[in-house]
């Protein structure tokens, strides 16, 4: 027999329904309480509240679980390619070798951008972030592509922003590093896969041919893969959000960059190395930044620390620091803010103010370190985010479309004033 909740208001008792998912996981359906008792629920930051249900991806933050549509990360991370990961958390299964193949033929067939994007990236200003350039040509995309901007319209017309979204990001996201340079663009170029071109777009120059090194690529490719979905996270929640008042992909995409900016996010990844870099500068005592991210007077943070809902180990971090190693002897770097990652990794897992509250590691701690390896400038740390993000972001809104989900719209407690009549300026 299906489970129910009772609650009790006003003397009364009301009988809500429970929902529970494929893992077991349990939750109280009070989207008719107010209807019945006029009551809403409070839960600021979402810390309690599941907002939809979801066929995408399993997470589990008390053992360290991540899977999409099923399949482990770790299996996903060691064996298959971003594209085919893509495919998987769009269209809901892995890609048989054909569909694969069209898929991928595809977006190669729409990694360039119209020429007159270079119009808007040249009205930036140089060094502009590249997250806020990022943000701004992918909504700008919608007004390129009119027939996108009915999400309803047909289900061509929505698969064709898909493969143009996945295909024109890595183009973009290279040319605003560029332009912030105020250097030559690179082309996109058919011959290479999906990581290959990016790198390529990011490091060739007129003057000098880039070789692209496997070691980098492949590196490259398991990062990308570790982000590409992560459930109700701040930046798929606004892009939810947005798209549930059926804006357009590109606009609800643009929304989503514009959430992950944030250092509390996606943003903590630039933020972690910049963390690393000033304690470096600082004479390297670990010690006193600890005590400074313990000390509530002080609005220093562990950056790279903590997560909303891993309250053990984030399973990505662990596939992450052990990538950063590879990465470092492969490549023969030898980064001294590895070696400062690993003493405050090491320090704070003794301390009981980060065991207490279940602060560990997250995915952002290891991956600028390997981002930085394979020569991502540290401002371009979250746009890596945002590219390998954005199949989450796009199935996660095709879903709520799918779904037909209602408009995000949430309720609030007034703490206001209470009516009050207006009075003349003279009289204030
Ligand atoms: N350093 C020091 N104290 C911390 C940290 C930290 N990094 N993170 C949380 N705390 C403390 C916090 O002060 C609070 O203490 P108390 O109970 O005494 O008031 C307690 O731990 C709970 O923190 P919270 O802020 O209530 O937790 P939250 O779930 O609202 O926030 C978080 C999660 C990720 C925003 C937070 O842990 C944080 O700010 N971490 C640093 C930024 C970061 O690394 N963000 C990337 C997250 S992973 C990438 C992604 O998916 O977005």
């Amino acid at each position: 027999m299906s489970e129910i909740a009772k609650i009790t208001l006003d003397g009364e008792t009301h009988e809500l329904p429970v929902i529970v998912g494929s893992e077991n996981e349990k939750a109280i359906d009070i989207s008719k309480l107010r209807g019945k008792t006029g009551y809403v629920t409070i839960d600021p930051g979402f810390k309690n509240t599941g907002s939809t249900t979801s066929a995408i991806t399993f997470l589990n933050g008390e053992d360290g679980i991540l899977r999409y549509r099923g399949y482990p990360i770790e299996q996903l991370a060691e064996k298959a390619s971003f594209l085919e990961v893509a495919y998987l958390l769009i269209y809901g299964d892995l890609p048989k070798k054909a569909e694969l193949d069209a898929f991928e033929n595809e977006i190669t067939r729409h990694t360039m951008v119209h020429e007159d994007m270079k119009t808007l990236l040249r009205a930036f200003p140089a060094g502009a972030h590249p997250m806020g350039v990022a943000a701004s040509l992918i909504v700008s995309l919608s007004t390129f592509y009119p027939e996108s901007q009915d999400p309803n319209r047909d289900k061509e017309a929505v698969d064709l922003s898909i493969v143009r979204l996945l295909a024109k990001l890595p183009t973009i996201a290279a040319w605003s590093h560029k332009f912030s340079e105020r250097h030559p663009v690179i082309y996109p170029k058919n011959k290479y896969n999906y990581v290959e071109n990016f790198l390529n777009m990011m490091f060739e120059l007129p003057t000098e041919e880039y070789k692209v090194d496997p070691i980098v690529a492949k590196a490259l490719n398991t990062l990308l893969i570790l982000h590409a979905d992560h459930e109700q996270n701040c930046s798929t929640s606004t892009v939810r959000v947005v798209g549930s008042s059926q804006a357009n992909l590109y606009a609800s995409v643009g929304a989503g960059i514009s959430a992950l900016w944030g250092p509390l996010h996606g943003g903590a990844n630039q933020a972690v190395i910049e963390m690393l870099e000033a304690i470096r500068k600082d004479g390297g005592d670990i010690d006193k930044w600890i005590a400074k991210a313990k000390d509530k007077e002080d609005p220093f943070r562990l950056m790279g620390f903590g997560h909303r809902v891993y309250k053990n180990f984030d399973p990505r971090a662990t596939i992450i620091k052990k990538a950063a190693d590879d990465v470092l002897k492969a490549l023969g770097i030898n980064d001294p803010v590895l070696d400062i990652a690993k003493q405050i990794e090491e320090i704070a897992l003794k301390d009981e103010y980060f065991v207490k509250r279940g602060l560990y590691p997250n995915v952002d701690f290891y991956s600028g370190i390997i981002y930085r390896a394979i020569g991502i400038p540290t401002e371009m740390f979250t746009v890596m985010f945002a590219i390998g993000r954005l199949p989450g972001w796009i199935a996660q809104w095709k879903e709520m479309l799918e779904d037909k989900s209602p408009i995000g719209r949430p309720r609030q407690i007034y703490t206001g004033s209470a009516v009050r009549n207006y009075v003349e300026i003279e009289n204030r």
